[in-house]
């Protein structure tokens, strides 16, 4: 056996003679070929970020096969033989861009850019194995992917070019050719974002060619490799007999197929397999076999392998013969993303014997045959076993012996009379695993309707896959008709039980999808049965057919509609124009930095975190002897290695610790910290710290908790009044109380917290921070090392996202940095693993609100009492402001005379909630569109109407004394209710409700307002520096942060207009403390506004001092004038300024000063379909109208807009946080929290900026955008809303029901009652304890 493994990366040839096999692709990637480009997002393949091409020469179909597969999940060791392609592999800016970089770059696919060469690799193995492929290749090739800016749009938009549909027929007329857009577009405005004549064509013939040395030798594929470290030892043996031999000498061995199951185990679950064995040169394994009989599939075969041969033969054979091969593609579309699909096999699914599997239940269902082999006495055993029945003899167990290796999987061609069908509900559709899936495979009676045998399988209830024998037998015999379906709905309920305390939750819910998808099943089944003839066409009636199906991803529809600039603009003029993200191309290319690309440094240590286990509890024992006995691990960190003082940190408040002090408050603070050669030895020696709690209690998690306890942060309840709202309370018509609640939001930013500190002489630091806030960070730095700030200089290039998250909480990984680096004279670095970055950083706030609201019989709103809650977590970090903004923004877009809002800050045993896009706004608009629904509800009203008669206007004041200039809702409301075609939706709405049973439709408009300016005073400014050189190139710096919202883009065209010269000469390097100081955070979207400004401010002073020269020069170029200017010695470097004015307001010290600047304002209107028997649901369309002022780059602009309205989405709709009783945060990675993904974006979504609507308070009239638009993406919820009251009108129901936020499938499911979720009997809550709480 040999030990060296060959593969290529990027055409070259890599030879590594001992490498280490728990070393994956990834790391391989970035730390020995230091090829940063490709990501780490997660290390569970649920982000693509990692995404690489893999291409192997199969030669048994003498073919090349180019995979995607995510790097973070493959073994470097199973590249023998491989080559593998990179992001910097296909091209770069230097050389020549390939056109999948290009396309996504200029479509303006690209934000922070973390996500873009992930994308860009899915895209460039799409085009290697089909240069025109269709929508739905790119759907699929797609589903592993995750952006968290973008919204999706613009990258299906730039990538559609490359697909079939793409040319519509019309040839050179084409709109998408001749660039006129098919938009409604007008003088005024414009719809073309990006030229799309510019793309370079895709040439295949240009690609690089697989390395012939690996085509030449087929020593690459039958050598028999043995790789060890001192702690595993890989084997990939290429005969079956040696690898059974291997089995039967290590039965404990894991076979790594794919390495999905077994990566995720050893990454988070820290499980050692000392041996590794790979069977994927073993033919048997690979095998496959077709028969009159079915098809048989080796175990190692992929599952796409698996998806396309299947997909094949139900193309070629009749419908009746491939009712398992169907029923096995539609639940492969929906098994995890392409990625694994590529790599995966059956094998690993069968017996890794998840409970949750796709594929267990179907072949349990189909009682599949599986061969499997050992080696015993010398010689090959073989022996067939049959799913189903029996098969899984526990949690991860099967009949399967630990000497056994499984060879492959028979599947059966289907009997005319015989139907298997298959359904999962997941919380998102695409790319995640299943809550409950369930198989049925039902053998009629010849031509008849009687049922002679009936196989039912179901994942998710039970420790195993299982199936419900009872059931079946009660079937056995009877007709398949309604009758039948209420006494298995019945029997179902109680052979298929779940405990209250049921590991995953979600108990009623799992229960009622049981038998939700068996009627689903059901109804499926009777359709076909109908369709051949064997019962009469109106078995199903119109109304239930519906209910048969599943939603499918549409074609994307969409427009962008904005405001032409002036015919008379110079075309060097940047402002309007939808410019390119200045650093898209680089993005693209995998040549963008971010902190954890900067190389490795001599000395160099990396720090793990010791994290708190407890909620509440007191350390009585804090011991890294063990720890530290490790070669290579140098030092522990504790809150001994600070004074009191300098432990005590906080953005605002020092009420935190860098190192917890005697006591731990939440689960996942920070306890300590081992700096360590590398990760892997420093995470691991981080869990031989020995740490001993005595728990202390009450353990407060939920708000109602934090209520009962009165667990508040010292000078709270506080209160906003205006007017006097008792008595108008107790004069209105009416009045309603009512109650809202909506959860927290992981940001879920694709780059982690991360940072880098590199100690400068003796007594400086410089530090490289993914961090919003470098001067918080500087500041604190110095207080935590006792240096004076002019020591320390903090940079940051850009950051793979923020949303609020890295504005505060980047501390958490930066102070315990730097102070290691500056104790220990060495560079230090860390960079979060998503799990730890998810369970120490916080999120957005949870709110309950509480309100009392008058109004009269019209529907006008005259009062309101509200009490509004937040979840702050342990420490206040920025709690106070985002109660404050929730509590200014409650009453939204209406006028309400008489109000008093009270505003608690709930400390509870979380680990401490933060900034998060739209910071307790949208959390404050959503208990005001709920006021409105109530009041249009009770007065028998149209939303809209109600809506309009309570609009602010013009001229109004808040209730906290703001007056309103230029307030435009009602133009947004009226454009947005035209774009959107509302009143013709609406009766299409009805109409389709009183067609169907199971589905229901349901619309919501949703205004916003939101203030712009910090509500801290000082925030409220900005300085830049500019300076150019003798070349006349300029390089600008300013204090906001590139975190991919185009920051930097906006500047530089703010300069290059104020400096008039084109952009190109302007260059933003990074933003650093040394350069601009005294920063303010890049947060409260007023970035642009604030910087600009100051930009502005350095531009005029540049140009005073040049118009001498200028003016002595009139036909010089910019070159020149700098030239002269440098020889005159006028400076040429200028620093800018600028303060808000205007702001500040306080009702006792500064009554009359405005609290914001200026609102941004903008309506959206989703319709949204339902599956009322699963709580799926699909948005069909948004449309928004946003008021922006004049913007300054349309393209940036919608790309925030798209980009947080699909946050806001998921905010609302899809995104659950999900904690144990006692607070420790479960889902702590894109497997269990899942974020809006390609598949989830409108059908239909189009964006339009409101003309004719500049704005005197911002730079070039503009406005911001960042987190305005964010509120809209409730619009999905509020349709919900309405959809769910639909199902329940049907069935005599109240419209006036709880429903928190997000609906996730299992809450509209609840929601939407009926005779099945009637059946269900649920223990009291209270009763017991559950296995998780929403706090
Ligand atoms: C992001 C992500 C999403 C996922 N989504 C889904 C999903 O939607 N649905 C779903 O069902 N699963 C999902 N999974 C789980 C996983 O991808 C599947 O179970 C997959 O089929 C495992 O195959 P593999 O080749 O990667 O297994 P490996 O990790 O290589 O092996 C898994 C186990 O199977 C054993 N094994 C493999 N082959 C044999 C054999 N021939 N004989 C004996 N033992 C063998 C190994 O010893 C090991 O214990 C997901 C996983 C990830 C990481
Ligand atoms: S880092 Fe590999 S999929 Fe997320
Ligand atoms: S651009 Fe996709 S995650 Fe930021």
């Amino acid at each position: 056996m040999s030990g060296v493994l060959v593969f290529f990366v990027n055409g070259k040839k890599v030879t590594e003679v001992s490498p280490d096999p728990e070393c994956t692709l990834l790391t391989y990637l970035r730390e020995r070929l230091r090829l940063c480009g490709t990501k780490l997002g997660c290390a569970e393949g649920g982000c693509g970020a990692c995404t690489v091409m893999v291409s192997r020469l199969d030669r048994r179909a003498s073919k090349i096969r180019h995979l995607a597969v995510n790097a973070c999940l493959t073994p470097v060791c199973a590249m023998h033989g491989c080559a593998v392609t990179t992001v910097e592999g296909i091209g770069s800016t230097r050389t020549r861009l390939h056109p999948v970089q290009e396309r996504l770059a200029k479509a303006h696919g690209s934000q922070c850019g973390f996500c873009t060469p992930g994308i860009v690799m899915s895209m460039y193995a799409l085009l290697r194995n089909a240069e025109q492929p269709s929508m739905r290749d790119l759907e699929v090739a797609f589903q592993g992917n995750l952006c968290r800016c973008t919204g999706y749009r613009p990258i299906l938009e730039g990538y559609k070019t490359f697909t079939k549909e793409f040319a519509c027929g019309l040839g050179d007329q084409c709109c998408k050719v001749n660039g006129k857009g098919c938009g409604s577009v007008s003088d005024e405005t414009d719809d073309k974002l990006f030229e799309r004549s510019e793309f370079q064509p895709l040439d295949p013939s240009q690609e690089p060619i697989f390395p012939p040395e690996l085509q030449l030798s087929e020593a690459f594929d039958t050598q028999s490799l043995v790789f060890s470290s001192d702690r595993v030892t890989w084997y990939r043996p290429t005969k079956l007999e040696e690898l059974l031999q291997l089995k039967a000498q290590h039965p404990a061995a894991k076979l790594v197929v794919g390495n999905t199951e077994v990566g995720v185990e050893v990454k988070f679950k820290h499980f050692l397999y000392p041996h590794l064995i790979n069977p994927t040169q073993v033919e048997e394994l690979l095998e496959v076999r077709e028969s009159p009989d079915g098809i048989y599939f080796g175990a190692a075969v992929s599952l796409m392998e698996i998806d396309a041969l299947l997909r094949r033969r139900i193309e070629e054979l009749p419908e009746s013969e491939t009712r398992l091969f169907q029923c096995t593609v539609d639940m492969l579309h929906y098994f995890a993303g392409k990625q694994i699909r590529n790599v995966a096999c059956l094998g690993g699914n069968i017996m890794t014997g998840s409970p949750i599997s796709d594929m267990n239940p179907v072949l349990s269902a189909a009682g599949a045959q599986l061969e499997v082999a050992s080696f015993v006495d010398g010689q090959i055993r073989r022996r067939t076993v049959h799913m189903g029945t029996g098969f899984f003899t526990g949690y991860r167990r099967n009949v399967i012996e630990a000497h056994e290796v499984l060879l492959g999987i028979h599947f059966r061609k289907t009997s005319p009379d015989q139907y298997i069908v298959a359904f999962k509900q997941a919380r998102r559709r695409d790319d995640d695993i299943a809550i409950v899936n369930a198989a049925i495979n039902v053998r009629f009676a010849e031509h008849s309707n009687l049922v002679a045998e009936i196989s039912m399988a179901f994942g998710g209830m039970a420790p195993t896959t299982v199936l419900a024998p009872r059931t079946a037998q009660l079937m056995a015999g009877q007709e398949w008709n309604h009758q039948l379906v209420e006494r298995v709905a019945e029997s179902l309920c109680t052979e298929l039980p779940l405990a209250a305390s049921a590991p995953g939750g979600m108990i009623a819910y799992r229960r009622a999808l049981v038998v939700s998808l068996f009627f689903k099943a059901y109804l499926a089944i009777s359709l076909k049965l109908s369709q051949s003839g064997v019962v009469s066409s109106d078995a199903v009636a119109p109304e239930e057919r519906s209910g048969a199906q599943t939603f499918h991803t549409p074609v994307l529809k969409s427009a962008q509609l904005f405001e032409r600039v002036c015919s008379d603009q110079p075309i060097c003029d940047p402002i309007g124009r939808p410019q390119v993200h200045a650093a898209a191309l680089k993005q693209a290319t995998g040549e963008a930095i971010y902190t954890d690309d900067i190389p490795r440094m001599d000395g160099e240590v990396y720090l793990a975190f010791v994290l708190s286990t407890k909620p509440r509890a007191k350390i009585t024992r804090l011991d890294a002897t063990a720890a530290l006995a490790l070669d290579g691990v140098h030092r522990f960190f504790s809150y001994k290695d600070l004074t009191e003082h300098e432990n005590e940190v906080g953005p605002v408040f020092h009420d935190e610790h860098v190192f917890a002090a005697g006591e731990v408050h939440c689960y996942g603070q920070i306890v300590g910290a081992i700096a360590a050669d590398n990760k892997a030895l420093a995470q691991r020696a981080a869990r031989l710290v020995n740490v001993e709690y005595q728990e202390l209690s009450p353990v407060i998690v939920t708000i109602e908790q934090a209520i009962e306890h009165k667990s508040y942060f010292p000078d709270y309840p506080r209160f906003v009044t205006k007017g006097n709202v008792e008595q108008a309370l107790a004069q209105a018509d009416h009045t309603f109380e009512g109650t809202c609640r909506m959860g927290g939001q992981e940001h879920f930013y694709l780059e982690t917290h991360a940072a880098l500190a590199v100690p400068r002489d003796s007594d400086e630091l410089e530090l490289f921070c993914s961090t919003q806030h470098p001067s918080e960070v500087q500041k604190l730095v110095a207080h935590v090392t006792a240096l004076p700030s002019h020591r320390v200089v903090c940079r940051a290039k850009r950051l793979g996202g923020g949303f609020g998250g890295k504005e505060s909480r980047g501390i958490s990984v930066a102070l315990p940095v730097a102070l290691a680096a500056y104790r220990m004279g060495r560079p230090v670095r860390c960079m979060l693993d998503r799990d730890e970055d998810m369970l120490i950083t916080g999120t957005r706030h949870p709110f309950l609100f509480k309100y009392k609201v008058g109004f009269t019989k019209e529907g006008l709103i005259t009062a309101c009492d509200i009490e509004c809650y937040n979840n702050a977590g342990w420490s206040m970090d920025l709690s106070f402001s985002v109660l404050e903004r929730a509590m200014y923004h409650f009453e939204n877009c209406y006028r309400i005379p008489n109000v008093r809002v009270g505003g608690w800050v709930c400390k509870t045993n979380l680990p401490s909630n933060t900034a998060f896009r739209g910071f307790g706004g949208p959390q404050g608009m959503y208990a005001g569109e709920h006021i409105i629904r109530d009041v249009a509800r009770i007065v028998g009203r149209e939303v809209v109407d109600v809506m309009r008669l309570n609009f602010y206007k013009t001229g109004d004041y808040t209730h906290y004394n703001q007056q309103l200039e230029h307030f435009p809702i009602e133009r947004c409301l009226e454009d947005c209710l035209k774009q959107s075609r509302y009143n013709e939706k609406r009766m299409e709405i009805a109409r389709f409700n009183r067609e169907n049973r199971w589905r229901k439709r349901g619309m919501a408009v949703v205004p916003t307002k939101y203030g712009i300016a910090f509500g801290v005073m000082h925030l409220n400014q900005a300085g830049a520096l500019i300076n150019i050189y003798g070349d006349g190139s300029v390089l600008l710096s300013h204090g906001g942060v590139e975190i991919g919202q185009g920051l930097n883009t906006k500047m530089i065209q703010c300069a290059a207009r104020a400096l008039g010269i084109p952009p190109d000469l302007i260059h933003i390097s990074e933003t650093a403390t040394d350069k601009v100081p005294n920063t303010s955070p890049t947060a409260a979207s007023v970035g642009s506004d604030i910087n600009g400004m100051a930009v502005l401010d350095a531009c005029e002073k540049l140009n005073k001092r040049l118009a001498p020269i200028k003016e002595a020069l009139p036909d010089g170029t910019w070159k020149e004038w700098i030239n002269k200017a440098y020889f005159d010695r006028v400076s040429l470097s200028a620093t800018g300024f600028y303060a808000m004015p205007g702001i500040g307001y306080h009702p006792e010290t500064n009554p009359n000063a405005r609290t914001y600047s200026y609102y941004t304002n903008g309506v959206g209107v989703s319709v949204v379909e339902i599956d009322c028997l699963t709580g799926d649901h699909q948005v069909l369309s948004t449309d928004i109208v946003m008021d922006i002022g004049s913007s300054l780059n349309p393209a940036i602009d919608i790309g925030q807009i798209e980009g947080a309205f699909m946050q806001g989405y998921g905010l609302f709709t899809l995104e659950e946080l999900m904690y144990s009783p006692q607070g420790m945060l479960y889902s702590r990675g894109p497997g269990m929290y899942k974020l809006p993904g390609f598949a989830d974006i409108p059908g239909e979504f189009n964006v339009s900026l409101l003309t004719g609507a500049p704005n005197p308070r911002a730079v070039y009239s503009s406005k911001a955008v960042g987190e305005p638009p964010l509120f809209i993406g409730s619009s999905a919820f509020f349709a919900i809303k309405e959809a769910i009251a639909a199902a329940r009108q049907d069935q005599g129901l109240s419209g006036d029901f709880p429903l928190e936020a997000p609906s996730t499938s299992a809450r509209i499911r609840i929601a939407c009652q009926d005779k099945f979720t009637k059946l269900l009997d649920m223990p009291e809550p209270g009763s017991f304890t559950p296995w998780n709480i929403v706090p």
